[in-house]
Protein backbone atom coordinates (compact mmCIF):
# COMPACT_ATOMS: atom_id res chain seq x y z
CA UNK A 1 0.00 0.00 0.00
CA UNK A 2 2.76 2.28 0.73
CA UNK A 3 3.80 1.41 -2.52
CA UNK A 4 1.14 2.16 -4.56
CA UNK A 5 0.35 5.78 -2.44
CA UNK A 6 4.28 6.82 -3.37
CA UNK A 7 3.62 5.91 -7.45
CA UNK A 8 0.08 7.64 -6.89
CA UNK A 9 1.32 11.11 -5.30
CA UNK A 10 4.20 11.20 -8.04
CA UNK A 11 2.07 10.33 -10.69
CA UNK A 12 -0.61 13.39 -9.84
CA UNK A 13 2.53 15.64 -9.01
CA UNK A 14 3.57 14.89 -12.44
CA UNK A 15 0.06 15.35 -14.17
CA UNK A 16 0.35 19.03 -12.30
CA UNK A 17 3.99 19.62 -13.39
CA UNK A 18 5.18 17.16 -16.43
CA UNK A 19 7.48 19.11 -18.38
CA UNK A 20 6.47 19.83 -21.89
CA UNK A 21 9.07 18.26 -24.04
CA UNK A 22 8.91 17.50 -27.87
CA UNK A 23 9.27 13.66 -28.00
CA UNK A 24 5.83 13.79 -25.40
CA UNK A 25 2.31 13.76 -25.30
CA UNK A 26 0.45 16.28 -24.18
CA UNK A 27 -0.96 15.83 -20.44
CA UNK A 28 -4.06 13.20 -20.47
CA UNK A 29 -2.80 12.06 -24.34
CA UNK A 30 -1.95 9.23 -22.62
CA UNK A 31 -4.97 8.32 -20.57
CA UNK A 32 -7.19 9.00 -23.75
CA UNK A 33 -4.97 6.35 -25.61
CA UNK A 34 -2.59 8.41 -27.37
CA UNK A 35 0.77 7.16 -27.53
CA UNK A 36 4.44 8.72 -28.06
CA UNK A 37 5.51 7.65 -31.44
CA UNK A 38 8.63 4.89 -30.57
CA UNK A 39 10.72 6.60 -33.67
CA UNK A 40 10.77 9.69 -31.79
CA UNK A 41 11.03 7.94 -28.43
CA UNK A 42 14.18 5.87 -29.33
CA UNK A 43 15.58 8.64 -31.16
CA UNK A 44 15.47 11.83 -28.20
CA UNK A 45 16.99 8.68 -25.55
CA UNK A 46 19.66 7.89 -27.71
CA UNK A 47 20.45 11.96 -27.91
CA UNK A 48 20.10 11.83 -24.22
CA UNK A 49 22.63 9.72 -23.00
CA UNK A 50 25.01 11.88 -22.83
CA UNK A 51 23.62 14.96 -23.45
CA UNK A 52 20.94 17.36 -21.56
CA UNK A 53 17.61 18.11 -22.39
CA UNK A 54 18.24 22.08 -23.05
CA UNK A 55 20.93 20.76 -25.84
CA UNK A 56 19.09 17.64 -27.57
CA UNK A 57 15.76 19.57 -27.91
CA UNK A 58 16.94 21.81 -31.16
CA UNK A 59 18.91 18.31 -32.34
CA UNK A 60 15.71 16.69 -31.95
CA UNK A 61 13.26 19.34 -34.35
CA UNK A 62 16.05 19.19 -36.88
CA UNK A 63 16.31 15.75 -37.20
CA UNK A 64 12.62 14.98 -36.95
CA UNK A 65 11.76 17.33 -39.18
CA UNK A 66 14.11 16.27 -41.87
CA UNK A 67 13.17 12.60 -41.16
CA UNK A 68 10.13 12.44 -39.79
CA UNK A 69 9.85 8.20 -39.78
CA UNK A 70 12.49 5.25 -39.32
CA UNK A 71 12.38 4.32 -42.48
CA UNK A 72 13.46 8.31 -43.56
CA UNK A 73 16.01 7.83 -41.41
CA UNK A 74 17.71 4.46 -42.50
CA UNK A 75 17.21 5.63 -46.13
CA UNK A 76 19.47 9.31 -45.53
CA UNK A 77 22.73 9.30 -46.62
CA UNK A 78 25.42 8.57 -44.18
CA UNK A 79 27.15 12.36 -44.21
CA UNK A 80 24.13 13.68 -44.10
CA UNK A 81 23.01 12.05 -40.54
CA UNK A 82 26.39 12.78 -39.25
CA UNK A 83 26.48 16.26 -40.32
CA UNK A 84 23.23 16.91 -38.35
CA UNK A 85 24.51 15.18 -35.13
CA UNK A 86 27.65 17.38 -35.34
CA UNK A 87 28.07 19.17 -32.01
CA UNK A 88 26.35 16.28 -30.14
CA UNK A 89 29.63 14.52 -29.71
CA UNK A 90 29.69 10.80 -29.25
CA UNK A 91 29.96 10.08 -32.60
CA UNK A 92 29.71 6.18 -32.43
CA UNK A 93 25.82 7.16 -31.08
CA UNK A 94 25.40 8.72 -34.74
CA UNK A 95 26.97 5.83 -36.35
CA UNK A 96 24.63 3.17 -33.68
CA UNK A 97 21.68 5.19 -34.94
CA UNK A 98 21.52 4.90 -38.26
CA UNK A 99 22.37 1.01 -37.89
CA UNK A 100 19.99 0.65 -35.52
CA UNK A 101 17.38 2.40 -37.75
CA UNK A 102 18.64 0.24 -40.83
CA UNK A 103 17.74 -2.88 -38.74
CA UNK A 104 14.24 -1.61 -37.94
CA UNK A 105 13.54 -0.19 -41.36
CA UNK A 106 14.99 -3.84 -43.04
CA UNK A 107 14.18 -6.44 -40.18
CA UNK A 108 11.04 -4.93 -38.36
CA UNK A 109 9.20 -3.55 -41.72
CA UNK A 110 9.79 0.06 -39.47
CA UNK A 111 7.97 -0.90 -36.15
CA UNK A 112 10.06 -0.74 -33.00
CA UNK A 113 9.69 -3.97 -30.81
CA UNK A 114 8.34 -3.65 -27.92
CA UNK A 115 9.73 -5.70 -25.61
CA UNK A 116 12.56 -4.56 -23.34
CA UNK A 117 14.79 -7.55 -24.48
CA UNK A 118 13.96 -6.86 -28.47
CA UNK A 119 14.79 -3.48 -28.10
CA UNK A 120 18.08 -4.74 -25.67
CA UNK A 121 18.93 -6.38 -28.92
CA UNK A 122 19.44 -3.10 -31.41
CA UNK A 123 22.36 -1.37 -31.85
CA UNK A 124 23.25 1.65 -29.97
CA UNK A 125 20.08 0.35 -27.45
CA UNK A 126 21.89 -0.33 -23.68
CA UNK A 127 19.56 -1.48 -20.78
CA UNK A 128 19.08 1.77 -19.83
CA UNK A 129 17.56 3.09 -23.00
CA UNK A 130 16.02 -0.45 -23.53
CA UNK A 131 14.08 0.37 -20.89
CA UNK A 132 13.02 3.78 -21.00
CA UNK A 133 11.37 3.08 -24.96
CA UNK A 134 9.61 -0.20 -23.39
CA UNK A 135 8.18 2.06 -21.00
CA UNK A 136 7.68 5.26 -22.50
CA UNK A 137 7.15 4.19 -25.93
CA UNK A 138 5.06 0.86 -25.02
CA UNK A 139 3.89 1.46 -21.59
CA UNK A 140 5.99 -1.74 -20.52
CA UNK A 141 6.36 -1.99 -16.40
CA UNK A 142 10.46 -1.54 -16.89
CA UNK A 143 12.86 0.16 -14.22
CA UNK A 144 14.48 2.91 -15.61
CA UNK A 145 17.61 3.77 -14.29
CA UNK A 146 19.42 6.95 -14.61
CA UNK A 147 21.27 9.34 -12.39
CA UNK A 148 18.09 11.01 -11.24
CA UNK A 149 16.23 7.91 -10.44
CA UNK A 150 19.60 6.65 -8.46
CA UNK A 151 19.08 10.01 -6.56
CA UNK A 152 16.23 10.08 -5.90
CA UNK A 153 15.98 6.53 -4.55
CA UNK A 154 19.00 6.89 -2.25
CA UNK A 155 17.43 10.09 -0.50
CA UNK A 156 13.78 8.30 -0.97
CA UNK A 157 15.81 4.89 1.24
CA UNK A 158 18.30 7.08 2.74
CA UNK A 159 20.94 4.41 1.28
CA UNK A 160 24.37 5.63 2.29
CA UNK A 161 25.91 2.99 0.45
CA UNK A 162 28.10 4.65 -2.57
CA UNK A 163 27.26 4.67 -5.90
CA UNK A 164 28.36 2.26 -8.24
CA UNK A 165 28.09 -0.21 -5.53
CA UNK A 166 24.73 0.63 -4.36
CA UNK A 167 23.17 0.22 -7.66
CA UNK A 168 21.59 -2.97 -7.43
CA UNK A 169 19.89 -1.71 -4.32
CA UNK A 170 19.07 1.47 -6.07
CA UNK A 171 17.74 -0.62 -8.97
CA UNK A 172 15.31 -2.88 -6.49
CA UNK A 173 14.12 -0.22 -4.85
CA UNK A 174 13.03 1.77 -8.19
CA UNK A 175 11.66 -1.41 -9.52
CA UNK A 176 9.51 -1.82 -6.40
CA UNK A 177 7.84 1.73 -6.42
CA UNK A 178 7.29 0.60 -10.40
CA UNK A 179 3.40 0.87 -11.09
CA UNK A 180 1.66 -1.50 -13.42
CA UNK A 181 -0.71 1.49 -14.42
CA UNK A 182 1.17 4.18 -15.78
CA UNK A 183 4.51 2.51 -16.02
CA UNK A 184 5.62 5.32 -18.73
CA UNK A 185 4.24 8.41 -17.21
CA UNK A 186 5.78 6.96 -13.82
CA UNK A 187 9.13 6.45 -16.22
CA UNK A 188 9.38 10.06 -16.59
CA UNK A 189 7.52 11.55 -13.41
CA UNK A 190 10.46 10.00 -11.79
CA UNK A 191 12.86 11.89 -13.91
CA UNK A 192 11.41 14.73 -13.64
CA UNK A 193 11.32 14.83 -9.94
CA UNK A 194 14.66 14.46 -9.71
CA UNK A 195 15.79 17.10 -12.56
CA UNK A 196 13.22 19.95 -11.37
CA UNK A 197 13.04 19.56 -7.27
CA UNK A 198 15.22 16.55 -5.94
CA UNK A 199 18.54 18.36 -7.70
CA UNK A 200 21.67 17.66 -6.28
CA UNK A 201 22.89 20.52 -4.52
CA UNK A 202 19.78 22.29 -2.99
CA UNK A 203 16.52 20.18 -3.25
CA UNK A 204 13.17 21.47 -2.89
CA UNK A 205 12.04 19.49 -0.16
CA UNK A 206 8.97 21.42 0.72
CA UNK A 207 7.03 21.15 -1.90
CA UNK A 208 8.08 17.40 -3.25
CA UNK A 209 5.23 15.44 -3.51
CA UNK A 210 7.79 12.67 -1.75
CA UNK A 211 8.35 15.04 1.02
CA UNK A 212 6.30 12.57 3.62
CA UNK A 213 7.99 9.12 2.78
CA UNK A 214 11.18 10.71 2.15
CA UNK A 215 13.52 8.91 4.73
CA UNK A 216 16.77 10.79 4.12
CA UNK A 217 14.73 14.38 4.51
CA UNK A 218 13.73 12.95 7.98
CA UNK A 219 16.95 12.62 8.46
CA UNK A 220 18.23 15.40 7.22
CA UNK A 221 20.88 13.92 4.85
CA UNK A 222 19.40 14.59 1.70
CA UNK A 223 22.12 17.20 0.07
CA UNK A 224 24.66 14.26 1.22
CA UNK A 225 22.84 11.39 -1.31
CA UNK A 226 23.83 9.53 -3.52
CA UNK A 227 27.35 9.30 -2.12
CA UNK A 228 30.24 8.14 -4.70
CA UNK A 229 33.05 6.19 -4.16
CA UNK A 230 35.92 8.53 -5.03
CA UNK A 231 37.59 7.35 -8.18
N1 LIG B 1 16.39 12.06 -19.84
C1 LIG B 1 16.43 10.93 -20.54
N2 LIG B 1 15.23 10.60 -21.01
C2 LIG B 1 14.37 11.56 -20.60
C3 LIG B 1 12.99 11.79 -20.75
N3 LIG B 1 12.23 10.95 -21.45
N4 LIG B 1 12.46 12.86 -20.15
C4 LIG B 1 13.26 13.68 -19.47
N5 LIG B 1 14.56 13.54 -19.29
C5 LIG B 1 15.12 12.49 -19.85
Amino acid sequence: AIQSDLSTDLLDWYDRNARVMPWRVGPGDRAAGVMPDPYRVWLSEVMLQQTTVAAVRDYFTRFTTRWSTVQALAAAPDDQVMGEWAGLGYYARARNLLKCARVVADDYGGAFPDTYDALLKLPGIGPYTAAAIAAIAFDRPETVLDGNVERVMARLHDIHEPLPGSKPVLKNKAAALTPNTRPGDYAQAVMDLGATICTPKSPACGICPLRDPCQARAAGTQTDLPRKTPK
